[in-house]
């Protein structure tokens, strides 16, 4: 089944009316291709997609254009990379390669997007620089950075024990020991990830946009999260329980939260990185189509079993 294209020509197709079906769900549908995004997104028509919300490999540790969850969970023991804390292998060329491996898809989700339609995707703090200026240089207008706020593991560790690995005196190693006073590798606990929102040119003002296209403008009425404070750029969301075989499965009511602030009901939500199918889930439930794309089969299979169960 892998990279074979599930292409039904007339889903999602242009034809659609451009105003979304609100009438009723009856209509919606969700599906997740087992198949490259680069490859099934081709088969999108232009203006087909009110929202991108997207978890792109986060290019840390394995999680790059390469990603292979069966190696990465036999890797990762109590978040513990071989001997390193996941996320801590550094170099920058992850940064350089993430901008590479997204720039051309990020082009593509221009030419599906609706004017005035937005792109949200999850990044790697320390990558998201390369995120944004992939989503810029494909044409999306970086209108924020929002931040997913969660309770993280503290990563950074001491660094005595390679000290004692030295060659030195007993006297020595306790010398530098001491001086190095308990210090840790440079990683304050993490408690977020952040989100580039990105949005396509609109086509006229802000009311002619959404007059045509139904895209452009955000739903605040009725956040899912806080819902009694207006919507801002840092949401609290605990990290999934239940994660599907999925290293980074994302909580499916962050993911609902942004679906009806950033999409109309009826609307088409892409994910070109399925992964367990989180964000087909929260379309569905929020009353939005889905298209989804996902490399691996065994996650492409349980990803459209979710969203057929509605499985939170
Ligand atoms: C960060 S995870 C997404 C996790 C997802 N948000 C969830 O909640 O389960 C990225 C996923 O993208 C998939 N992937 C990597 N490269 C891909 C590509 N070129 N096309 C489609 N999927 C890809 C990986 O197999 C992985 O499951």
């Amino acid at each position: 089944m892998k990279n074979e294209i599930i292409n039904e020509a007339d889903l999602f197709s242009k034809d659609q009316p451009a105003l979304h079906n609100t009438s009723g769900y009856e209509d919606l549908k969700a599906k997740v291709e087992n198949v490259d995004c680069r490859i099934g997104m081709k088969h999108l028509n232009e203006n087909a997609v009110s929202l991108v919300l997207t978890d792109p490999p986060y290019f840390i540790d394995g999680m790059d254009a390469g990603w292979d969850t069966k190696k990465l969970t036999a890797r990762v023991k109590d978040g513990v990379v071989g001997s390193l804390p996941a996320g801590m292998k550094f170099s920058v060329d992850q940064g350089r390669e993430l901008q590479r491996f997204l720039t051309p898809i990020a082009e593509e989700w221009m030419r599906v997007i609706r004017p005035g339609g937005f792109c949200l995707v999850f990044s790697q703090n320390r990558l998201v620089h390369r995120t944004a200026i992939a989503l810029e240089d494909a044409g999306f207008e970086i209108r924020d950075v929002l931040l997913w706020r969660y309770e993280g593991q503290a990563k950074a560790f001491t660094q005595d024990h390679f000290v004692r690995k030295r060659k030195l005196t007993a006297e020595g190693k306790e010398r530098l020991i001491q001086k190095l006073g308990g210090r840790k590798t440079p990683q304050l606990k993490p408690q977020g990830e952040m989100i580039i929102l990105g949005q396509a040119p609109r086509e006229g003002t802000f009311v002619d946009n959404w007059d045509k296209w139904e895209t452009g403008l955000i739903d605040v009425k009725d956040p899912l999260i806080g819902a009694t404070q207006f919507p801002g750029t840092v949401i609290p969301a605990k990290k999934p329980r239940k994660r599907y075989g999925h290293m980074t499965a994302k909580p499916v009511n962050l993911l609902q939260h942004l679906i009806r602030i950033f999409s109309a009901p009826g609307a088409l939500v892409l994910d070109s990185f399925a992964g367990s199918g989180s964000t087909g889930v929260a379309a569905k439930i929020e009353g939005r189509s889905f298209i989804g794309y996902e490399i691996e089969t065994e996650m492409a299979i349980c990803a459209q079993e979710r969203i057929e169960g509605i499985l939170l």
